[in-house]
């Protein structure tokens, strides 16, 4: 019998065929994904050895997932890297990167591409910005946001009086997740796919030490603090991880689609919180962006 979900996935497939990598979801379309995604998803087989995390069982990454039997809490096997003890904080960052560039969890799966992205900026910043994972152009280029959203990112920066090298820039995943017949289009991660580099962006943070975090979009959030939901009902409180305060804000890309200016102010208001908890100044020109008149 053909379930709902079928004909989801059947229209999903077809917009992936057609070229399309991001389709906007209104709360109420989540709402009832994440219920069906619920009733759908299997309990995960977990090699014994590992760290384990658990994780709600809601995702967003529908399309992934084959239905099985229902599960309360999913369990995500996170792997362990050595992180590197000695050196300044760049040649770390690189010693990591480097360990990152043939890592076996994550080429394991299957579901990845073999290119690895790490990041780029300043591995002293204060201010550290976590995206999903490389998309076409990053992979292109080597470094994250580097394409249509890294140059909203980027102006955003510019517009809170940084230049991009000041921060310190990441993904959760290091590798462009991949699928079938892949040309120019992207997919998020999936949390398999997000749990196998975890203990990368963990790392970086020991590392980088910024005061502040900004996660960018849901599955970054979802990533880093395991919070499933809207991104409106995650924004406008802070978060920890691994002792830091983190934000969670619109991704880039969902700006460039929106047309709206309260979502524009709303990742504004985001960024200004970021930057009084760095204590750098704000002057009334910036409060005033985007102010409806
Ligand atoms: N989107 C992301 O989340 N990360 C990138 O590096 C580019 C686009």
């Amino acid at each position: 019998m053909s379930r709902p979900v079928d004909a989801l996935l059947d229209f999903l497939r077809g917009e992936e065929a057609r070229g399309v990598t991001h389709i906007h979801l209104d709360d109420d379309a989540k709402a009832l994904l994440r219920e069906l995604h619920r009733r759908a998803r299997a309990p995960k087989a977990v090699p014994a050895s590992a760290a384990v995390v658990s994780r709600p069982a809601e995702s967003v990454a529908v399309a992934e997932r084959p239905a099985a039997a229902p599960a309360e809490k999913t369990e995500l096997f996170v792997p362990e890297i050595s992180a590197p003890a000695a050196g300044s904080a760049a040649e770390r960052i690189a010693a990591l990167a480097a360990q990152a560039e043939n890592w076996a969890p994550a080429r394991k799966l299957g579901t990845l591409r073999t290119t690895m992205v790490f990041s780029t900026g300043n591995p002293e910043a204060d201010l550290m910005l976590v995206g999903e994972a490389p998309g076409y152009q990053e992979e292109l280029q080597g470094e994250p946001f580097v394409g249509p959203a890294g140059q909203k990112l980027n102006d955003i920066l510019k517009a809170m009086g940084l230049a991009r090298e000041q921060t310190y820039i990441s993904n959760i995943v290091k590798f462009r997740p991949a699928t079938a017949g892949q040309t120019t289009n992207n997919r998020k991660p999936t949390l398999e796919e997000m749990a196998s580099c975890l203990s990368f962006v963990r790392t970086e943070v020991e590392i980088v030490k910024p005061r502040c975090i900004v996660a960018l979009g849901g599955t970054a959030a979802e990533g880093l603090l395991g919070l499933t939901g809207s991104v409106s009902a995650m924004r406008g409180k802070w978060y920890e991880f691994n002792g830091i305060p983190v934000r969670v804000t619109y991704h880039p890309s969902y700006l460039l689609r929106s047309t709206s200016v309260r979502d524009k102010r709303a990742v504004w208001e985001d960024m200004m919180e970021a930057m009084e908890k760095l204590d750098m100044p704000i002057s009334e020109r910036q409060r005033a962006f985007f102010q409806q008149r």
